[in-house]
């Protein structure tokens, strides 16, 4: 298997890879990042995750290098993998410098492109589904003073990776955090989406969440399969009640969830206690539609 990494201008092998202890990303977590695999070896919705990169590095003052070299390493790594179908991970820190906050000791910005072979969830998560546990970790609430957007995306995931490793402790595939008033927002590292009456339902992104490129290709799916989309406010109620549940994110596609651990540890059964129809059907047109988007876009 062949991981390879972009860095300081060049693909080199993954052992060899080396950020420098000077680095900000690694200080303080002073970075910006997206997650994308390939499909048919092509990177699936590479533009959508540069533009939200975009976004992420202008709300934390970034300067990203040029988007062509970012491409580039990207292309670069896919195909010095060799490997038929790619995990990539597009980083930029804010670069190295002297020790202290201000972003104006950075020198430059660093790119890092990591291409790994993808290790999808195993077949049996999406057969029999996942478990969910609420955490009490929670989002940055949207709009809070001082608080960073939930919508960078930046290299600082402590109230995720807090939230995973309580999700863990309760034996459960992945870890929901709700907003400061306790309103559902989004998976550590996924979206949710529940059925009910047929329609689906997803938190807005007021409420403070991460806009998931595979939510919003859910979403424009869903709606030309017909299925109506609400986007609004949901509470741990709402999912105990669902009819069906789901996650949606670059890797996993749509995983679904079969039970639930509530805030009181209490385990409850989603739904039927299995992956529902309207579930199997959005994941599969899912599937589809993303390898024939990486087919058209060559
Ligand atoms: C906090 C968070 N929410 C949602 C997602 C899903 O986003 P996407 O569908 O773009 O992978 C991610 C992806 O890593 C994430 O980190």
């Amino acid at each position: 298997m062949a991981s390879k990494v972009w860095i300081d201008g060049g693909v080199r092998d993954a052992s060899q890879a080396r950020v420098p202890v000077f680095d900000r990303g690694f200080l303080y977590g002073d970075s910006v990042y997206e997650v994308l695999r390939t499909f048919g070896g092509r990177p699936f919705a590479l533009d959508e995750h540069l533009d939200r990169l975009e976004r992420s590095a202008e709300r934390i003052g970034l300067v990203l290098p040029e988007r062509s070299q970012i491409e580039k390493a990207t292309r670069a790594s896919i195909v010095a993998t060799r490997e038929p179908e790619c995990y990539l991970r597009i980083m930029v820190t804010r670069g190295a410098g002297p020790i202290g906050l201000d972003p104006a000791l950075a020198d430059a910005p660093r790119l890092v492109v990591m291409a790994l072979p993808l290790v999808l969830p195993e077949e049996r998560l999406y057969h029999d589904g996942v478990a969910v546990a609420l955490v009490s970790a929670r989002r940055n609430v949207a709009g809070a003073p001082g608080a960073v957007d939930p919508q960078v995306k930046s290299g600082n995931y402590l109230n995720s990776v807090v939230g995973v490793a309580e999700a863990r402790r309760h034996r459960a595939y992945e870890a929901l955090l709700c907003d400061g008033v306790g309103r559902l927002a989004e998976g550590s590292s996924s979206n949710l989406f529940l059925v009910r009456g047929g329609r689906l339902a997803t938190p807005p992104l007021s409420v403070g969440l991460l806009e998931g490129i595979t939510r919003r290709h859910v979403i424009a799916l869903a709606r030309r399969l017909g299925l109506a989309v609400d986007e609004l406010a949901l509470w741990p109620v709402d999912l105990e009640h669902a009819e069906e549940a789901f996650l949606t994110s670059s890797v996993r596609g749509v995983m679904p969830i079969v039970r639930l651990s509530t805030l009181q540890r209490e385990e409850k059964t989603i739904g039927l206690g299995r992956p529902g129809e309207i579930t199997k059907r959005v994941g599969e047109a899912y599937l589809k539609a993303a390898e024939e988007m990486s087919r058209a876009a060559g």
